[in-house]
């Protein structure tokens, strides 16, 4: 049986919606998610957890549902994030299964063939009746793609090969006659691709680089922008998180403006850890037991040697970076705190923010019970119903 979808998204960048500030999950497709932790209820990632996911973060009015597209974990007691969904088929067949979020797919341009991938895009995409959305990563960490027979570019010119794999994919998309393609990296002969896109639009683009140059592409191709916040001041014992407000503003503003100065509008978004229950005491010990006491130090351990940051216990530079990375931007406390850092997140300019969540099925009902209301309050999200553009 169909389900009834809503009409075709007429402005894809504002995902269906008016919020100011737009919700999303990120990171379901993995078992454990991004919390690396061996607490029994750690996110299963199995099938049937992410479709009933899905559909509560549609039914709640969620704008957003974005995977991590990974193809080895790193072990640890947990196996931590060794067991994935490929990211394109997950979102077809979710999309399949819903009626109004957008759902993202993550394609590694140096593994994915663009003539391929425009096509699997396109099937979601009509799966969805144009809810699909493209996260486009250029690869970063080399040891994932050797079981490809493929060693990654240098860093930049990722990004000048990732160029003429987007500008393939687009002709694809919106060309109706059949084209040669000679470029750097691709030449392609005679190439053709239908149906187009749902609706006679495309779906949204988001990146999420970190350097220079990964930003210029964002601002050159993207319709959102992912960036993380890293620079924040973090009390162990309160469980405090004090975003450093002026640092990310001006991230988020030269972002914006970068995308002003060559004719585009571009959202901004950024990802967050959520840890929230009644009280701020319950939140922190709840934090301590997950993710100090029952950490997979080893997976967490595993991460930083990818990043080049040697092992040693002994080392209060090495404990500080162990707790950066399983933190992550954490968001922990009652529902005011919580709800108060999210409005700190939408002052400095956030069109958005994707959350992970230690189990997302067992605490999306209370964020929804408690965080969304708050929000509503704030002017930040409109009753869910009330916000859909028209
Ligand atoms: C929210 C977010 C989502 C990301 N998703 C993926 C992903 O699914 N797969 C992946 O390999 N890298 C992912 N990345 C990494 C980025 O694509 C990028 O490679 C990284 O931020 C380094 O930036 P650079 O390429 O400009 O050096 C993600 C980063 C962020 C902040």
């Amino acid at each position: 049986m169909l389900l009834e979808q809503n009409a075709p998204v007429a402005n894809r960048s504002a995902m269906g919606s008016t919020n100011k500030l737009k919700l999303g999950i990120f990171g379901c497709n993995l078992n454990s998610g991004k919390n690396a932790t061996l607490v029994p209820e750690r996110w299963s990632g199995s099938w049937d957890d992410n479709v009933r996911l899905a559909q509560m973060a549609d039914d709640y009015g969620l704008e957003f549902f974005l995977p991590l597209g990974r193809w080895r974990g790193w072990g640890g007691a947990t196996h931590y994030q060794e067991s994935s969904f490929e990211t394109l088929t997950w979102a077809a067949a979710l999309l399949a299964l819903t009626k109004r979020i957008t759902i993202f797919g993550t394609v590694h341009t140096p593994i994915f063939h663009p003539v391929v991938a425009a096509k699997q895009m396109v099937t979601a995409d009509h799966a969805g009746h144009g809810r699909f959305g493209l996260n486009l990563v250029v690869g970063n960490k080399d040891e994932e793609f050797g079981m490809f027979g493929v060693s990654l570019l240098e860093h930049d010119e990722r990004y000048a090969h990732g160029q003429e794999w987007l500008d393939i994919v687009r002709r694809l998309w919106t060309e109706p006659e059949n084209f040669d393609f000679n470029g750097k990296y691709f030449q392609l002969t005679d190439v053709l691709s239908k149906p187009k896109p749902y609706g006679g639009t495309q779906p949204l683009l988001l990146n999420a680089g970190l350097s220079e140059i990964g930003q210029d592409f964002g601002v050159r191709n993207c319709d959102a922008f992912f960036t993380a916040v890293r620079a924040s001041e973090f009390d162990a014992q309160s469980g405090i998180v004090t975003p450093d407000v002026a640092g990310v503003a001006k991230i988020v503003d030269s972002l914006r403006a970068r995308a002003a100065a060559v004719g585009r509008t571009m959202g901004v978004y950024t990802n967050v850890n959520v840890i929230c229950r009644p009280t701020q005491k319950e939140a922190i010990e709840y934090y301590r037991y997950v993710l100090d006491e029952h950490a997979d130090w080893e997976a967490v351990d595993a991460q930083l040697q990818q990043q080049g940051i040697a092992r040693d216990l002994h080392s209060p530079t090495y404990l500080a970076h162990r707790q950066r990375a399983i933190r992550q931007f954490p968001f922990i406390g009652d529902p005011d705190t919580v709800a108060g850092l999210f409005q700190t997140l939408s002052d400095v300019g956030f069109d958005g923010i994707g959350m992970t969540i230690v189990n997302y099925l067992d605490e999306l009902p209370y964020l929804r019970a408690e965080i969304i209301p708050r929000l509503e309050k704030a002017g930040l999200r409109a009753p869910k119903g009330s916000e859909r553009e028209s």
